[in-house]
């Protein structure tokens, strides 16, 4: 069976302004839709309210500078375990096999690139039919001490070393527009996306969020080598769940693809 990696973007299962907030009826919906889906599935969840805010408080990007750190260390890490728990139960009810998995245990960064991550569990269980969950979190760092690695990052990642085809990232919107469709109704869908699209395109407003690990700018940048070697990254939108089955059966959904060429 296909290995699919989807990424649970925090803007589709948080609030992503305010304080932590799980979107937990649309998750619920998520759920039953993964539990009807007939490949092999690895997931990864991103932080939105439960992670953002205070990663950026306390400088958890840039890696360890001072003991006042500490703290926001281990209140990440608080929070967003127990984000992943509410995805655990909501993903139990529907009958998903799903084994969380902490980043922090099995993955180490170098300058905030994953370099060392132990890929044994992932394959072991996810042969038998298990759906390993991991996210976006406070990883150690081999030369800033720690940082903070995207889920982004880790879904490609995970993608090219367990030999996935796809990686989807399903979000809040319908994929990549020529503007910000949340501010401009007549904002554009772009279906296909290739590389050297890519590397010319610019996201001016995102400098303004809270959100430390690169919003969609970050998932791009992360996906073009994946891309490049043959892999196949969607951008869709998960509010409407059923969509998921849809793309997977091969059929027209709105979304944004990024092709080669
Ligand atoms: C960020 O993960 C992790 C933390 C801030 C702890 P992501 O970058 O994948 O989160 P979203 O999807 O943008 O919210």
């Amino acid at each position: 069976m296909e290995l699919i990696i989807l990424k649970l973007g925090g803007s589709i299962i948080t609030e992503k302004s305010g304080p932590p907030s799980f979107k937990d009826r649309l998750f619920d919906k998520i759920a039953k839709e993964l539990s009807n889906l007939e490949v092999n599935l690895l997931l990864v969840h991103g932080a939105g309210s439960y992670g953002h805010p205070i990663a950026k408080e306390y400088s958890i990007r840039q890696g360890y500078s001072n003991t006042s750190q500490l703290k926001g260390v281990t209140e990440t890490k608080r929070s967003m375990f127990s984000l992943t728990l509410k995805i655990v139960d909501s993903l139990i009810k529907h009958n998903v096999p799903v084994v969380p998995f902490l980043s922090s245990s099995c993955m180490v960064a170098k300058s905030g690139r994953l370099v060392d991550v132990d890929l044994a569990p992932f394959k072991i269980l996810l042969d038998i039919g298990l759906v390993p969950l991991c996210s976006g979190d406070v990883i150690a760092d081999q030369k800033t001490g720690f940082t903070i690695v995207s889920g982004d990052q880790i879904a490609i990642h995970l993608a090219k070393k367990l030999g996935a085809g796809r990686v989807i990232f399903g979000c809040d919107v319908n994929g990549i527009f020529d503007s910000d469709p949340k501010t401009n109704p007549a904002a554009k869908l772009i279906e296909r996306l290739t590389l050297d699209d890519l590397r010319d395109m610019t996201f001016p407003g995102e400098s303004l969020t809270t959100d430390v690990t690169g919003g969609m700018s970050g998932k791009l940048k992360e996906s073009l080598d994946f891309v490049s070697s043959g892999g196949e990254v969607i951008i869709m939108n998960l509010s409407e769940p059923q969509n998921l089955a849809k793309l997977l059966n091969g059929d027209e959904v709105q979304c944004t693809r990024l092709i080669p060429k």
